[in-house]
């Protein structure tokens, strides 16, 4: 989510951290809040930690606490001036997908026809109602993640799924270019059988376009859906409200054949 790459090791023994890997070094070890030029030359070993930690989910036991009480936030969407909560109407259909920093993937789908309203949350985590800084530390297992409602008529899943698998790398595993940790990591949360099955043709085919060009295997999990946590109210829409935002999402350059269409 932010510009600045979150660690980088200058030499053997040494380590720089941004504002992430501090709030996660707060749980990890007390030296680093005592440092506040931010690097640590003997750090190497701390530095490796960390990036196994953001690498690998916690579980039940490790994930943090949450807590009972459901997000505050304006549940109107800030561009289209639609709901974002539901009951949606029931000729809408909805899906939820996570493909790195969610601010760039809501922005993706709110920009196509026949979406009528997007939100950003957290899924397929342990910690209930999760904030942004919890998530942000991966210590919560939730992955950033997009709520898409939109209109059958007009456009598809199918549709979706195109946007979904040629504007991001699913082949990264725990990352999304710069963007590393559990919370960045590609999956399609199937809300019906058949959003299942259309997901699970469209990632076959998929893969085969990026072994043509030399990419590895989708890591992509394709699971039935998880709870949808929404974020704060100034994470929503929020290349709407700050259009200079940074957020990298990129695709590889593979396109899914014409036929899936
Ligand atoms: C909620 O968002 C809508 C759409 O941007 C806006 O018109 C409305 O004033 C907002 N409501 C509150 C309580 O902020």
């Amino acid at each position: 989510m932010y510009l600045i790459i979150f660690i980088s090791i200058v030499s053997g023994t040494f380590c720089v951290y941004n504002e992430r890997a501090l709030i996660l070094n707060s749980y990890l070890s007390e030296k680093f809040e005592k440092n506040s030029d931010r690097t640590c030359p003997s750090c190497k070993q701390d530095c490796d930690l960390l990036r196994t930690t953001i690498s690998t989910l916690p579980n039940l036991e490790e994930a943090m606490l949450g807590r009972q009480e459901k997000m505050q936030f304006n549940t109107t969407h800030y561009l289209l001036q639609t709901p974002i909560v539901e009951p949606f109407p029931k000729h809408l259909e909805v899906s939820i997908v996570a493909m790195g920093c969610f601010w760039g993937v809501e922005k993706l789908f709110w920009k196509e026809k026949g979406v009528i309203s997007t939100a950003v949350g957290y899924v397929a985590g342990f910690t209930p109602n999760p904030n942004y800084e919890e998530a942000y530390t991966g210590q919560t297992g939730h992955a950033e993640a997009v709520k898409i409602v939109f209109d059958p008529r007009v456009t598809s899943f199918r549709k979706i799924l195109k946007l979904f698998w040629e504007n991001h790398d699913p082949t990264q595993g725990m990352r999304q270019g710069e963007d590393f940790g559990t919370q960045y990591r590609s999956m399609i949360l199937a809300m019906t059988p058949e959003q299942r099955e259309e997901a699970i043709m469209s990632r076959n085919l998929f893969q085969k376009e990026l072994y043509k060009l030399g990419m590895g295997t989708i890591t992509t999990q394709i699971t039935p859906a998880f709870e949808f946590y929404y974020a704060e109210d100034y994470h929503q829409q929020y290349l709407a409200k700050r259009p200079g935002g940074y957020c990298g999402i990129a695709g590889t350059g593979a396109y899914l054949p014409k036929s899936f269409e």
